[in-house]
C-alpha cells in the first residue's frame, strides 16, 4: 500500500467522518468505511440500520456501492473505523462482496478513531470466497 502519498490518512479522515454519520439506533455500534480506488479516488460509507434489521447496509457495503456508482470497480484498499478494541473485522458479507473486485492480496486497514491498529487482506480473512466458476 502506497500510504505515504497522505491518500490513507484523507481515507482515515473520511471513514471517521462517515462514522459519524451511521444511522445505529438499534445496535448503536457505529461504522465508518473508506474504499481507496487504483486512481486514489476515495469513497466513503457508513453503516445504515432497520427497522426490519436484515435490511441494514454495512458500512463497508455501502463504500463499495458508492464507489460502484460513479464507475470505479479497481481498489487498493479499504480502511474501516469502528470503536471496537482491537477494532473489527468486516463481516463475511462484506469480505464476499469485495471478493467480487478484488484481488485476495488486497488490503484491509482496521482502525479506530485514533488512527490505524493493523491491516490484514482480504486472502487472510476470506480464504475461500464463493464463486459460482469451478476453481
Ligand atoms: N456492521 C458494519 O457496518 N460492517 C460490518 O462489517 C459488520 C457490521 C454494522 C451493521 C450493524 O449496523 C452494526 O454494525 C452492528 O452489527
Amino acid at each position: 500500500m502506497n500510504s505515504d502519498d497522505g491518500t490513507l490518512q484523507q481515507a482515515l479522515d473520511l471513514a471517521i467522518h462517515a462514522r459519524n454519520n451511521a444511522y445505529a439506533p438499534y445496535s448503536n455500534f457505529k461504522v465508518g468505511a473508506a474504499i481507496v480506488t487504483s486512481g486514489k479516488k476515495i469513497f466513503s460509507g457508513c453503516n445504515v440500520e432497520n427497522a426490519s434489521y436484515g435490511g441494514t447496509i454495512c458500512a463497508e457495503r455501502g463504500a463499495i456501492l458508492a464507489a460502484n456508482a460513479a464507475g470505479e470497480r479497481d481498489y487498493r484498499y479499504i480502511v474501516v473505523v469502528t470503536q471496537a478494541d482491537p477494532p473489527s473485522v468486516p463481516c463475511a458479507l462484506c469480505l464476499q462482496v469485495m471478493a467480487e473486485f478484488c484481488t485476495p492480496d488486497f488490503e484491509v486497514v482496521l482502525a479506530s478513531p485514533d488512527g490505524v491498529h493493523s491491516r490484514k487482506t482480504l486472502g487472510e480473512l476470506l480464504p475461500y470466497p464463493f464463486n459460482e466458476v469451478p476453481v
